[in-house]
């Protein structure tokens, strides 16, 4: 269990080579430069009282409240704002100070509110601790004049649905401000007023939280040191008593969060300081929106039904798991032993990852398991192992802050990778440079404080051509890294890619019209990423999900290494990876061609390594990729399915064929929280575990190898490894494990890039960054220092083949789809939460002038047709968008975005081309066909199904 309270230091740590020594009352501490005195006396637990200070913001020293004495130094200067020296000596508690503090205490507490027996902050506010630490015992200004509370106080701010803003507890000491531009980066606050009139302000026109710029991402709430910014969560259930820490099971950055709860009861999601990925930062999704895990539509209950169209039945763990071994043997019986097969879930931790594909090689005895990795981080796999030899990124997140340039490209990290995207932003303010490759002008592009030194707006689908051009102007302009690329690289194929992009077609002048972008600006991006000092590209599915999606993720590592950008702190090639576990479930194995760790499954040495140790002997043949399983489906060859935490009837594209897929099924098992879109398809539901009620593993981004721990009971009664161990020993393999830790000791054992881990030692170090094994016994936070894992790093001939799916007169625009903050992919969970208040539907983003030309106003329902199908969503006209293309969401079931994608999909790896669909947009008073009938069968299916359940 952790501590309540993360210890405040006061003042943000300083790194410095230079170490400073000073007394602080006679005691003897040794702090880097730059250190404040406050700090420093923190460190050997000498808590200096303060207010307007706090370690995630810069100090600020308006409050008085921590001022000392220093031998030899006149007056009291306040040790927030001070930085230690060599040799002082100074005296945290005098006669003097006490007078002093006692005095400003006196002042603040004039004019607050004397309800702290009935405040929610009771027990968990700065103001009564330090009013007791400095000994207040009178007010002796009375309670009478001006003042901010009582008959004279400003109502309070409940617009936001997870947090309260209550300005007659104010102490106006700015933290919250300061964590609003300095951690979030946001700007929504500001002081209005002078003097006894100022006051925080969430908005000039609207002024309350919900209405203004604020995204809802807690860090104010996190530094108010009073009551006035609380959690509606406390205010209901009072102050937390204990905490646990865990992972968020969001996004791919993996914050690390306490939960701190009553009883069984979470009070609420604090960020954790010593997170590696996060540093005490968060989002709305992980720090709010935690409300699903006890939803009233969760199912607790395994269910079976013989057919689709029968009601569920609920039955016992026993039943439900015999009647889906009983049915995937009858299936292999007759079908063959290829016909089942299974979906790992990258929403769950690596422990229930790996029993899953274990099942499906051990006890299926095939190799067809498959994961969400193929529809959207699959090319990177692909790509960097070919190039520099690891299946993952190069870089820890904190190395952004020694970045010069920054190029983001088909990624939106202010969205998609909230607490990542304020820490670039951060670095950006300080002064590096970015360069944005994105069709849309994201909010990166120009927000407070920052602007893009170049935002290069290509055509979607034209990715690979502009990297080309980028590395063209690179090779002919003489900005290769000569000696990089002679020490790092493979020669041979240096050259054989020099020349090739050295070929005037590939010049930003020749492939002009293609991009759609000024090839002045593509020559000026490339010399900025080239001279500019330290270059880091960051990318997400806007590279990957394309028909080209491998080959542009080998694009991007040209370009780093030809600039030699690979190997230390600040440069790297970065997939922003979508969801918490992908890059876990990718390394434990849940490819058809590949055992954990990235080795082929025709690997006889390795492959016998796992024989041994799992006495079983396992398939070398690859199995199915899920486009493969759904078309052996429509073919009537691959007939059972296991699917692990995953909606595929809503995510995969070109809902027709996957829906008809499912449908051809004799057995689809689902295990998830919610009977979602795929378990309309389903014959065996076993509930799954929320991540508050996991044992396990989640691997982020960054390699980072993070625990996620049992917060509250389950609520179904088994964990999930358990479930999967039982299936597969009804199967006939024997598969048993007392603990989750176990699970990863034989991953440990069995896989060298996690050969140091174990559960034990992520409880006593926090996170590990895998590799962990002799070679790197701490783990590896930079990837490819010394050299590159493959030996000499590889370069591509990465030659431009436009996508098949074109323009022309029937479909003219190109739609491209992505993520909004507020919701995460399918929304399963957060559609669940409050954050709905932000999005409550997804709509069709287009130009002014495309929507002119359509006839089309603001807010009009429209019809998006593709060659695959049609939906209807309400539009916003947006001029973010260029001309020609417009852009979705799909966080909602109900608007059946992938009813238009196509089944085009990358080459390599057949991840789906998403981000290009050839579509018209009409204006349209009716849902489409195809929801029209989604909404008949939600209510002659669905809903049925669902009051069965409960
Ligand atoms: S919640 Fe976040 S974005 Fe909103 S005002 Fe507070 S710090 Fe700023
Ligand atoms: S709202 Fe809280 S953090 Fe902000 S100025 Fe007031 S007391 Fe300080
Ligand atoms: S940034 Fe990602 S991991 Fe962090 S709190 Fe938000 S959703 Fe969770
Ligand atoms: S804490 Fe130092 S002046 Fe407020």
């Amino acid at each position: 269990m952790a501590s309540l309270k993360e210890k405040d230091f006061g003042t943000p740590a300083r790194e410095s080579d230079k170490m400073v020594t000073l007394l602080i009352d006679g005691v003897e501490v040794t702090v880097p430069e730059g250190t404040s005195i406050m700090a420093a006396a923190a460190k050997i637990d000498r808590q200096i009282p303060k207010l307007c200070a706090t370690d995630s913001v810069e100090p600020w020293g308006s409050c008085r409240m921590c001022l000392v004495e220093i031998d030899g130094v006149k007056g009291t200067p306040s040790s927030c704002t001070t930085p230690v020296r060599d040799g002082l000596s100074v005296h945290t508690q005098t006669e003097r100070l006490e007078r002093i503090r006692r005095g400003v205490m006196e002042l603040y507490i004039s004019d607050h509110p004397l309800d702290c027996l009935t405040c929610a902050a009771n027990g968990d506010c700065e103001l009564q601790d330090v009013a007791g630490q400095v000994g207040l015992r009178d007010v002796r200004y009375g309670f009478d004049g001006e003042r901010h509370f009582g008959d004279k106080a400003v109502a309070k701010d409940v617009s936001n649905p997870y947090f309260s803003y209550d300005p007659a507890k104010c102490i106006v000491c700015s933290r919250c401000v300061r964590a609003c531009e300095e951690v979030q980066g946001t700007f929504a606050l500001t002081i209005q007023g002078r003097g006894f009139d100022s006051r925080v302000s969430a908005g000039i026109g609207s002024d309350d939280f919900f209405g203004s710029d604020c995204v809802s991402c807690g860090a104010c709430v996190q530094a108010c040191p009073t009551a006035t910014l609380t959690e509606k969560s406390v205010e209901q259930h009072g102050t937390p008593t204990r905490a646990v820490s865990t992972t968020c099971a969001y996004c791919g950055v993996g914050c690390s969060f306490r939960a701190e709860l009553q009883g069984d009861q979470v009070v609420r999601m604090v960020p954790e300081k010593t997170g590696g990925a996060n540093e005490g930062h968060s989002c709305v999704k992980g720090r709010f929106a935690w409300g699903y895990a006890t939803h009233k539509d969760r199912i607790t209950t395994p269910m079976v039904r013989e057919k689709t169209t029968d009601p569920w039945r609920k039955v016992d763990w026993d039943e439900a798991i015999n009647f889906a071994a009983d049915r995937f043997k009858k299936i292999q019986e007759k079908y063959g032993q290829n016909a089942i097969g299974g979906i790992t879930s990258s929403r769950c931790t690596n422990e229930e990852v790996y029993v899953v594909q274990k099942m499906i090689r051990a006890a299926f005895r095939n190799n067809n398991v498959d994961t969400c990795a193929r529809v959207c981080h699959s090319p990177t796999g692909y790509g960097l192992k070919n190039t520099f030899g690891t299946s993952a990124g190069t870089q820890n997140f904190k190395s952004v802050e020694k970045s010069d340039v920054i190029l983001v490209i088909g990624a939106n990290p202010t969205d998609a990778h909230p607490v990542f995207g304020s820490r670039m932003k951060k670095r950006l303010r300080q002064g590096a440079k970015l360069i944005v490759a994105d069709p849309r002008r994201i909010e990166l592009v120009e927000t407070p404080h920052i602007k893009a030194s170049h935002h290069l707006q290509l055509r979607p689908g034209t990715n690979v051509a502009l990297m080309n051009a980028l590395s063209h102007v690179v090779v002919t302009e003489g900005l290769v890294n000569e000696a990089f690329v002679a020490e790092r690289c493979d020669p041979v194929e240096f050259d054989r890619w020099r020349t090739f992009v050295a070929e005037e077609r590939n010049s930003p002048e020749a492939m002009a019209d293609k991009i759609g972008v000024d090839p002045q600006e593509i020559r000026k991006a490339a010399r900025l990423f080239a001279t500019g000092g330290n270059a880091a590209i960051y990318y997400g599915l806007g590279v990957t999900e394309h028909s080209q999606g491998s080959t542009m993720v080998m694009c991007l590592a040209n370009l780093a290494m030809a600039t030699g950008n690979i190997g230390r702190e600040g440069v790297g090639v970065n997939p922003l990876r979508g969801q918490n576990n992908v890059q876990g479930s990718c390394d434990m194995g849940s490819f058809p061609h590949e055992l954990p760790g990235y080795r082929h499954v025709s690997d006889d040495a390795v492959r016998g390594s796992f024989e041994d140790d799992w006495g079983v002997s396992l398939s070398s043949d690859p199995g199915f990729r899920i486009p493969n399983m759904f078309a052996a489906a429509v073919d009537g060859t691959f007939k059972g399915m296991f699917v692990q935490g995953e909606d595929i009837a809503q995510s995969d594209p070109n809902t027709h064929h996957v829906t008809a897929a499912l449908e051809a099924l004799e057995c689809l098992v689902v295990q998830d929280l919610f009977l979602n879109e795929t378990a309309a398809f389903a014959h065996v539901f076993l509930p799954g575990t929320s991540f508050l009620e996991k044992d396990g593993t989640f691997t982020n981004a960054e390699r980072r190898i993070n625990r996620v721990r049992p917060v509250m009971e389950e609520r179904n009664g088994l964990s999930e490894w358990e479930a999967v161990c039982r299936l597969a020993q009804a199967m006939g393999y024997d598969m048993t494990y007392n603990a989750p830790s176990e699970i990863m000791d034989e991953i440990a054992r069995l896989t060298p890039a996690f050969a140091g881990v174990s559960f034990d030692r992520l409880d006593r170090e926090g996170s590990l960054q895998w590799p962990v094994n002799d070679k790197a016994p701490n783990g590896t936070p930079t990837m490819h220092v010394d050299g590159f894992v493959r030996g000499k790093g590889r370069f591509m001939i990465t030659e431009y083949v436009p996508t098949d799916e074109r323009t022309n007169r029937s479909f003219p625009l190109i739609l491209t789809t992505g993520r909004i903050l507020s919701q995460y992919n399918v929304g399963a969970q957060t559609r669940r939460t409050e954050n709905s208040r932000w999005h409550d539907q997804d709509v069709l983003e287009i130009h002014p002038f495309d929507a002119e030309e359509r006839g089309i106003a603001d807010g009009d329902m429209v019809s998006i047709q593709s060659r695959m199908g049609a939906v209807t969503l309400p539009v916003m006209i947006s001029e973010r968008m260029p001309q020609g293309v417009v852009y979705t969401t799909f966080h909602h079931p109900v608007s059946g975005a992938n009813v238009i994608t196509t089944e085009f999909s990358d080459w390599a790896t057949n991840c789906p081309e998403y981000k290009v669909t050839a579509v018209q947009v009409a204006r349209s008073n009716q849902p489409s066909d195809w929801q029209k009938q989604h909404g008949e069968m939600r209510r002659t299916h669905y809903l049925r199904t669902v009051e069965a359940a409960e």
